[in-house]
């Protein structure tokens, strides 16, 4: 991609569905032996690929559109497989629908990525917890129940209140004998609309977005219609992109209360940010950025996935920041092709100290995960010159169109088809086989 940085963007930029919630939903609907017409769907390379472990497991797709109807009735493989999981973490999703509804499971253990280990101890525990015999061997989760038995429900602590584990143990304890009570659970905004979700099945969840949730399970759920909420994580990005290239920019279809800790740190910056209709955000930045200590926390403390993001905006602020990463162990990666770009950040272990610059030069750059992508976005609107980013399959995972909503709003920017052996590696991939 190449970025001609120091234009000023203006206008309104519509915000898409949450891929955190997408990812995690469709595999909720594994769940249901019906039809679930979802809606709010966003355009991304990571739920082509849910979409295509689905329809490998028997699931019938349909999509219109942002809307997408899933046919769940006949499941007619139990295992997800290897070459689609690898690809596509969050595809370990699928191993509590598969366990509850079908009594066992192959799903392939999900590997690292650029950012951790990404274990799902936790997972696994609970689903013990619950009464399933799982054996990790050769690279597979083998999970099953005992002949004839359900899932049992069960009182689970988890040491971390991991997204991922809330979610995969909430999934099973919709069809689980019993109550489950999940305690020290994760609140994010995604967890709650998966529960929302699943009540639209016909669970019993009480809870969600507290850090105590209670499932008291039921013999069979059924389909249901669902819209999702939008993506707080894109319009965190497009309201920094408004702060580092100080331009007046609204954004629309938000939820701002997703929001709160990335607006009261904008707000700390420097920025003027207020509501402007009940699902509309404008922000207003002041002159230059002032500088600012972050540390990301599970919700509702500031999200990991825009430690990135800000770091690029920090990088030109008046005045040194400390940034501190405690969810991830491998998530500042980003600081190096920054200082590439004229940045003067040191990182520690799991802390960055980020001296402001009065400004960025354009270089030549590569990503080297989702939001270290953004991140080199956002550092290239605002560098002075040209900025030429490689490794975009990572950009594309994440953001539905986002160059395309960047120049809608003025952006000088474009992809062209510069050599990039990751994206070249993955355009031969076939997309996924979706009915239109
Ligand atoms: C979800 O990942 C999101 N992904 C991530 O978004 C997000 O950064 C993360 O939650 C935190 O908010 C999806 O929802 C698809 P965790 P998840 O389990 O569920 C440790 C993005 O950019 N842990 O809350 O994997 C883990 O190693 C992506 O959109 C265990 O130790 O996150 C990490 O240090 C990146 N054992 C911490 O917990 C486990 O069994 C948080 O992980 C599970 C997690």
């Amino acid at each position: 991609m190449h970025i001609r940085g120091g234009v000023r963007l203006s206008g309104c930029v519509p915000i898409s569905g949450a891929k955190n919630s997408a990812l995690v939903i469709l595999a909720g609907a594994l769940l249901a032996p019906g039809v679930c017409r979802l809606h709010n769907i966003p355009s991304l390379v990571d739920v082509a690929c849910m979409l295509e472990i689905l329809a490998t497991l028997g699931v019938a797709i349909r999509r219109d559109g942002s809307s997408l109807e899933i046919d769940a009735r006949d499941i007619t493989l139990a295992d997800a497989p290897y070459e689609l999981v690898s690809q596509l973490r969050a595809s370990f999703f699928a191993i509590g629908p598969l366990l509850a509804r079908l009594g066992e499971t192959r799903v392939p253990l999900p590997g690292g990525c650029a950012i951790g280990a990404r274990p799902v101890d936790l997972h696994v525990r609970g689903l013990q917890a619950m009464g399933a015999e799982v054996q990790i061997e050769h690279g597979l989760v083998h999970a099953r129940v005992k002949k004839g038995k359900r899932l049992q429900g069960a009182r689970i602590y988890l040491d971390y209140p991991s997204v991922g584990a809330t979610e995969t143990l909430m999934m099973a304890a919709t069809l689980a004998e019993g109550e489950t009570l999940i305690e020290n659970a994760a609140r994010e905004p995604e967890v709650v609309d998966l529960a929302n979700f699943c009540r639209a099945l016909g669970a019993q969840i009480e809870g969600a977005g507290t850090n105590t949730i209670v499932i008291s399970g039921v013999p069979q759920l059924h389909g249901a219609e669902y819209s999702i909420i939008p993506d707080r994580i894109e319009a965190g990005t497009f309201l920094v992109a408004g702060a580092i290239t100080r331009s007046e920019l609204e954004l629309s279809c938000v939820v701002p209360e997703h929001l709160t800790a990335v607006i009261a740190k904008l707000q700390a910056m420097g920025a003027t940010i207020r509501s402007t209709a009940p699902n509309r955000l404008l922000i207003s930045p002041g002159e230059r950025s002032l500088a600012t200590d972050l540390e990301t926390l599970p919700y509702p403390g500031f999200p990991t996935d825009m430690q990135a993001q800000f770091m690029a905006l920090l990088a030109l602020a008046e005045g040194n920041s400390v940034v501190t990463e405690t969810v991830f162990e491998n998530r500042l990666r980003h600081f190096a092709e920054l200082n590439r770009m004229g940045a003067d950040i040191r990182v520690k272990n799991n802390i960055a100290i980020v001296r402001g610059v009065p400004f960025l030069s354009g270089a030549p750059v590569v990503a080297t995960d989702l939001r270290a992508s953004a991140s080199l976005v956002l550092a290239g609107l605002a560098a002075q010159g040209e900025t030429t980013m490689t490794g975009l399959h990572h950009l594309d995972r994440g953001y539905d169109r986002l160059e395309q909503k960047l120049r809608n709003l003025g952006a000088d920017l474009e992809r062209r088809n510069s050599y990039d052996p990751d994206l070249l590696a993955e355009s031969s991939e076939t997309l996924p086989p979706v009915l239109s």
